[in-house]
């Protein structure tokens, strides 16, 4: 056991600061054997503060070399030294404050604050990194103008970094040199950001709305240099986006973004200096899949973005995350559906809400997306936050509408520009530029779990009405038993016989009725009558996925198929898919198995093998079986290996029934030319590699032969790794380890690509594949001490690979357990996140569930637990 429980933080207990800090000036000197840093700051009494409070600053892993007042030294017993900081009982109402601090970022593997990065120096400061660098006020509402002055090394480290306008530079005593940055904006210190490296800069440009240039600039170590025109482009989409469609214009003459390989997270919006984990930045053709591809638009976008809704606008505190963290993912969310395939999108958005952040919300760590305490900040950059928050704010724009959404967008940013604010102020100012009410709308940033919307209908054929009834619970969550009803936009649609909508008449005679109507569910139980309704329809439920909720409505079979191949609405279309598929799979769960697959399952799948008229994309994303997470997801006590064998067994039948199909599919779309990662060519890759994928998994000798071509002749990773992939997953042996070695053999130079091998073989769902996991822990490309190699091995293990992962005799989490102890240590942060695939136990089968708490108890078990382990494990057992 822990020997002191960390202390929660309350939202309620928030209180402005004591004291402001108004500048910064600081001066890094870096040593290979620890780094300098003096820091000064004006510091004054906040005039909206209570009077005669001490200061207080936070600082963690520091030496303190040294301590002044307006440049005179401080005697010790004016101060005191504290467990998380620095305290001084008595200040005056103005004053600098001097801090020298001496800091060991060649040790530091926590990857929080300065530290040290395949030979670069880096920093990551959010959330509560700055005090690992510094005394200083770590809060977001402390808003100081930054002036840095970094020193090195001129030979190894060439390039030296901060925040804003390099304003001065010059070589120094011994080889060394420096640059001065100033960062006119003033910002919170978890935005700080300084890089130091031997890197090359690879340059571009662009011209703002209003004529500005912009120097963009990426920095990448020299093997890299390929890899940056992906990320360039998306930045410029980006930039010319947030003009287009909410007016946003960058500030600075500068952007920089520069990749580094290790990095807890995806990247960081530093201001004017983006750092991005190079998986999240970097590709090229040969070396990045279509996914990876498509992610770097996404983060690059998202990062970008952040530079109005994060750093102009602020958060006040960290409850509030999501003010900047949800509107964002909502604003590259927009973007890339703007990019790309709106529906495949929205598609994506969606699987990731009802598989993970589902499943978020009715566990042991459920929370708002503003929540009410935490023990470890580290442990709230979750879906919840991110996620549910971008469909909060998406609620917000459905509900007001493009025009007044973008209104109330740009009241936000005008009125709070500068300051540090809270999610409320930003529905305030939604609410003032559409005169519309929000306040039970609130509840969506109060209130956890995920509201059910159960929904019966009556067709009353003498009156021609249709009456749909919709009722709504939110299930209770840990701290919240009892919930209000939520405001729920809810778009629907009524199919006729023939396929067509229907005209939607909420009252009789209405004439120009619209097809499609986001229905706005307040109340606990609400009916809505249709009218002039001249046949029974099928209901076409929260189309778009409206609202992040669960809707329970008794389909047929039938109803989906018709629904699956005539509804307008592309995501509905696809969600039948999921929901017949899902039902096939949980009518098959424990039966024998010779049980057959319903035909019409594999009629309708047929026919989206074989449409040629159909939208691609859409017909990739239809062959997706729903995933075992995603059945786990719905299931109540989740019995993972009869889950497993059902969805094997329906896929296998659906292979061997639909061998000519598949190969017909993957022939005609088996594409050459030059890659490109149009919507158009990428639904084609993913429909010719799901394919093989699956004549593969019925062991097709042609298939096999086909695997190996692809493999062989690939000139783009996609095709590279979909035939690795499919041979990993077989049962070729030979194929499989000839195809590993090669692959390796290419491209064990590459961190991104061997990332994927790692990955590939940690998830392959073959039984019995933990002995190879535990073999690539020993191999010499694995690193723990860097987080990438670790989610490609444990993460893709434990989070994809559920078959293994939940192997019957419990080994799977005993693995898990003993590694999270390890990484507790070295790295805390990435350590919490992998308790996450355990924290469910109590919506498992009898055996999971008591290996899963075995596992949970051995980790809670171990003295001096990191707060930010301690949290997860303990909120899971309580
Ligand atoms: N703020 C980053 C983002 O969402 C995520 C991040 C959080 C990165 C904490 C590092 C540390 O873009
Ligand atoms: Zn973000």
């Amino acid at each position: 056991m822990r020997t002191s429980q960390p202390r929660t933080i309350y939202l309620k207990d928030y209180k402005v600061p004591p004291y402001l800090v108004d500048h910064v000036d600081l001066r890094f000197e870096l040593f290979e054997e620890g780094t300098r840093v003096y820091n000064s700051m004006e510091i004054r009494r906040n005039p909206d503060a209570d009077p005669g409070q001490p200061l207080e600053l936070d600082g963690e892993g520091l030496e303190l070399e040294g301590l002044t007042v307006n440049g005179l030294p401080l005697a010790p017993s004016d101060f005191e030294v504290t467990s998380g900081g620095l305290r001084i009982e008595k200040v005056s109402d103005a004053f600098t404050l001097g801090v020298v601090t001496w800091i060991l970022p060649q040790d530091n593997t926590r990857l929080e604050g300065l530290y040290k990065s395949s030979g670069m120096f880096c920093t990551q400061c959010e959330a509560e990194g700055f005090r690992w660098i510094t005394y200083f006020p770590d809060r977001p509402d402390i808003m100081a103008r930054f002036r840095t002055r970094v020193e090195a090394d001129k030979a190894r480290y060439p390039i030296l970094l901060s925040n804003g306008n390099d304003v001065d530079r010059g070589d120094l005593e011994d080889g060394r040199h420096f640059v001065t940055w100033e960062d006119p904006f003033p910002k919170p210190c978890y935005l700080f950001a300084l890089v130091a490296g031997d890197l090359v800069e690879k340059r571009d440009r662009f011209k703002t709305q209003s004529g500005r240039d912009i120097d963009l600039r990426m920095y990448v170590e020299p093997r890299n240099a390929a890899k940056c025109d992906h990320a360039l482009d998306s930045l410029k989409r980006a930039m010319r986006w947030d003009e287009q469609i909410y007016g946003r214009e960058y500030d600075l003459d500068i952007f920089m973004i520069v990749a580094v390989d290790d990095f807890n997270m995806g990247a960081m919006e530093n201001k004017g200096l983006n750092i991005f984990n190079s998986s999240c930045v970097l590709a090229s053709a040969d070396t990045a899949t279509d996914a990876a591809f498509q992610r770097i638009e996404a983060i690059v976008a998202h990062e970008y973005f952040h530079n109005w809704s994060g750093n102009r606008v602020t958060c006040r505190d960290w409850f509030q995350l999501s003010l900047k963290e949800g509107f964002t993912v909502f604003r590259d969310s927009q973007f890339s559906s703007d990019m790309g395939s709106p529906t495949v999108k929205r598609i994506e958005d969606a699987t990731l809400l009802r598989t993970a952040q589902f499943a978020e919300d009715s566990g042991p760590m459920a929370h708002p997306v503003r929540p009410d305490s935490y023990i470890e900040i580290s442990n709230f950059y979750t879906l919840t936050v991110y996620e549910k928050g971008a469909e909060v704010v998406r609620m917000i724009h459905t509900l007001l509408g493009e025009a007044d959404f973008r209104k109330g967008s740009d009241l936000y940013f005008e009125r709070h520009d500068g300051q540090a604010v809270t999610t409320d102020d930003f529905v305030k100012a939604m609410e003032d530029a559409s005169g519309r009410d929000l306040s039970q709308f609130r509840l969506w940033y109060q209130q956890a779990g995920t509201p059910v919307v159960d929904v019966t209908d009556h067709y009353d054929e003498q009156a021609r009405t249709y009456t749909l009834t919709l009722s709504q619970h939110v299930p209770p969550t840990p701290g919240q038993s009892e919930k209000q009803p939520q405001h729920i936009p809810f778009a629907v649609g009524l199919i006729g016989e023939r396929g067509a909508d229907l005209p939607l008449k909420l009252e009789a005679g209405a004439s120009d009725a619209p097809r499609n109507r986001v229905l706005e569910l307040t109340g606990a139980e609400q009916t809505f009558v249709f009218h002039d309704v001249a046949e029974r329809p099928v209901p076409s439920l929260l189309r778009g996925f409206s609202a992040p909720v669960k809707v329970r409505y008794p389909w047929s079979r039938d109803q989906l198929l018709f629904l699956m191949s005539h509804d307008s609405d592309g995501f509905n279309r696809w969600d039948a898919g999921q929901r017949l598929a899902v039902d096939v799979i949980q009518s098959m769960l424990g039966q024998p198995q010779e049980q057959t697959v319903d035909p019409r399952l594999v009629t309708a799948f047929r026919q989206l093998l074989s449409d040629t008229d159909l939208d691609l994309a859409l017909v990739a994303k239809m062959l997706h079986l729903p995933s075992e997470a995603y059945l786990i997801e719905l299931s109540d006590v989740a019995d993972v290996q009869a889950i497993h064998s059902a969805r094997t067994r329906v896929l296998n039948q659906l292979a061997l029934e639909l061998q000519d199909e598949l190969l017909a599919c993957y022939l005609r779309n088996r594409e050459d030319g030059d890659y490109e990662p149009t919507p158009e060519a990428i639904a084609r890759r993913s429909l010719k590699n799901t394919a093989l994928g699956w004549l593969l998994h019925i062991n097709e000798e042609e298939a096999r032969l086909m695997a190996l071509k692809q493999f062989e002749s690939a000139t783009n990773m996609t095709d590279q790794a979909g035939a690795l992939r499919s041979l990993v997953n077989s049962d070729f042996e030979a194929d499989r380890s000839k195809a590993l070695d090669a692959f390796y053999e290419r491209f064990s130079d590459d961190p991104q690509v061997v990332e994927q091998w790692f990955s590939i073989q940690a998830g392959s769902p073959r039984a019995g594949t933990l002995p190879a996991v535990e073999a690539l822990l020993e191999h010499p490309a694995f690193d723990w001490k860097n987080p990438n190699k670790i989610r490609s091995v444990i993460g893709a293990f434990a989070g994809q690979n559920l078959a293994n992962f939940h192997a019957e005799d419990c080994s799977g989490y005993r693995f898990l357990a003993r590694h999270i102890l390890a990484l507790d240590s070295t790295n805390p942060q990435i350590a919490a996140r992998l308790v996450a695939p355990l924290t469910r136990w109590r919506n498992y089968g009898e055996v999971y569930r008591e290996g899963m708490r075995a596992a949970l108890e051995q980790i809670q078990a171990r003295p001096d637990l990191s707060k930010d382990v301690y949290e997860v494990v303990h909120k899971s057992l309580k």
